[in-house]
C-alpha cells in the first residue's frame, strides 16, 4: 500500500506517443502538462529510448569516485551553453540542486565574513526536502507538524523588499525568473536586473531556481538569458532528463573541495548521456526555428481563448511554453482541470487562481489543434 501524500485523479496511463497518452482502458489524452513540465521531447521518444537501450547495454553505473566520461561531457555542454565558465555538480531531484545551491551559498558565505543568510521570495517554490521547504517561502510549505526547520533563510514580499532587507549576513538571494508553483508569475526584467546589479556590488550570490522555467521552457535554454543577467549558481531539473530523473546545479565560482558534497546516483552514465542527448535536441529545435514557431501559436491560442471567455478568465499569462490562465472565480478552476480530463486533455493548475500549461516542447501542429479543441469543449463543459 502507498502512502498517503498524493490526491490522485482516478486514471492510469499505460503508453504514450509524442504529446498522446493512452489509459487502461484505451482512451487517448492530450498532454498540456509534459509530468509537471519534464517531459520537454515528449513521451516514448524515439532517440531518448535508444540512448537509454544503448546505455544499459553497455555501463549503467560506477560511483563518483571514478571519471564518468557522459558526466563530464555534460558538464561541459551546460556550461558552453550558459557561456562558458561554469562547474556543475549532478544529483536526482530539483529539490537536491537547490540543497546543492544552499550549500555553496553557505560555504561562499562562510569564507566572505561567516554569512549565512539566504533570502527568497514569500510567493516561492524550491522543494520538499527540510531545507528546501525552509526555503520556500509561502506559509503554507511551512505546517508545524513538520518542524523545526533549519534557520537562516528569510522570505519577503517582493524584490524591493529584499534588496532593502539586504544585510551583513546574507549570503545569497534565490529567485525563480518564472514562479511556477506560485502561480505563473515572470518577475519584472528591470527589477531583476537591478537586483542582479547590487547582489554584485554586494558579493552576494544571486541563484536561480530554474528547476521549472529553465531547459529551453521559456524559449531559451536558461531563462537568466531572457533576463540579461549572468547568475552565480542556476539550478536545473525537470525538462533536462524528460522523464530520467537528473538535476543539475551550476556554479560560476569555485566553492567546493573533495568531500564537501556528493551523491550516491547523482550524474550517472544513464542519465547523463540521456540528458546530453536531450539537449541536443533541443538545441536543434530551438535552431531550426520550431520552438519559436510552437510558442507564438501556443500564445495565440491562449490569447483568443481568454478573449473568448472573458467572463470566466483575467488575463493570459506566462513566457514561452511555461503559460497560464488567471481564472476569475477560484471555484471554477478545479471544474476546468476536471472537465479537460474528462475530455481527453491534461492541464495543470498553480498557485490559488491559475490554470497551468507545460506541454512538450515539440508539440506539433496536430497536438496543439486538438488539445485547444479538447480544452474549448472542456471550458463550455464547466460553464454549464
Ligand atoms: C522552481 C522549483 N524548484 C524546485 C522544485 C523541486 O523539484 P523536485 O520536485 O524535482 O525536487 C520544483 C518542483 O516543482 C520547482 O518548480
Amino acid at each position: 500500500m502507498l502512502m498517503n501524500n498524493y490526491s490522485r485523479a482516478d486514471v492510469g496511463f499505460v503508453r504514450g506517443d509524442g504529446a498522446i497518452l493512452w489509459d487502461d482502458s484505451g482512451k487517448d489524452y492530450i498532454d498540456f502538462a509534459s509530468g509537471i513540465g519534464v517531459c520537454a521531447l515528449g513521451h516514448s521518444h524515439k532517440g531518448v529510448a535508444k540512448v537509454i537501450a544503448k546505455q544499459a547495454k553497455t555501463l549503467l553505473h560506477t560511483s563518483n569516485l571514478y571519471n564518468i566520461a557522459p558526466q563530464a561531457k555534460l558538464a561541459n555542454k551546460i556550461s558552453n551553453l550558459l557561456g562558458g565558465g561554469y562547474e556543475l555538480f549532478f544529483a536526482n531531484s530539483g529539490a537536491e540542486a537547490n540543497e546543492c545551491a544552499i550549500k555553496l551559498a553557505r560555504k561562499y558565505g562562510y569564507s566572505n565574513g561567516k554569512k549565512s543568510e539566504i533570502i527568497s521570495l514569500k510567493n516561492s517554490f524550491h522543494g520538499r526536502t527540510i531545507a528546501t521547504l525552509a526555503m520556500t517561502g509561502q506559509d503554507k510549505f511551512h505546517p508545524d507538524e513538520f518542524g523545526a526547520y533549519p534557520d537562516g533563510f528569510k522570505f519577503y514580499d517582493s524584490i524591493d523588499e529584499i534588496i532593502t532587507n539586504l544585510n551583513e549576513n546574507t549570503a545569497a538571494v534565490i529567485i525563480e525568473l518564472v514562479q511556477g508553483e506560485g502561480g505563473i508569475n515572470p518577475l519584472d526584467k528591470d527589477k531583476v536586473q537591478n537586483l542582479a546589479k547590487i547582489l554584485n556590488q554586494k558579493d552576494i550570490l544571486l541563484i536561480t531556481d530554474e528547476v521549472q522555467c529553465g531547459v529551453y521552457r521559456t524559449g531559451e535554454f536558461v531563462t537568466s538569458k531572457l533576463y540579461d543577467i549572468t547568475p552565480d549558481i542556476i539550478t536545473f531539473a525537470k525538462g533536462l532528463g524528460n522523464g530520467v530523473p537528473i538535476s543539475a546545479c551550476a556554479t560560476r565560482k569555485s566553492i567546493f573541495s573533495p568531500g564537501d558534497h556528493g551523491s550516491t546516483f547523482g550524474g550517472g552514465f544513464l542519465v547523463t548521456s540521456v540528458a546530453e542527448y536531450v539537449l541536443s535536441e533541443l538545441e536543434t529545435l530551438k535552431s531550426s526555428g520550431k520552438l519559436n514557431k510552437t510558442i507564438a501559436k501556443f500564445e495565440k491560442n491562449l490569447e483568443k481563448l481568454v478573449s473568448k471567455n472573458s467572463d470566466i478568465f483575467e488575463k493570459r499569462v506566462g513566457i514561452g511554453l511555461m503559460q497560464g490562465i488567471v481564472v476569475k472565480d477560484v471555484e471554477f478552476l478545479a471544474k476546468i482541470v476536471a472537465k479537460s480530463l474528462e475530455c481527453g486533455l491534461l492541464i495543470l493548475r498553480s498557485g490559488k487562481d491559475t490554470l497551468r500549461f507545460l506541454p512538450p516542447l515539440n508539440l506539433s501542429k496536430k497536438e496543439l489543434k486538438e488539445g485547444f479543441i479538447r480544452l474549448n469543449l472542456a471550458i463550455n463543459k464547466a460553464k454549464k
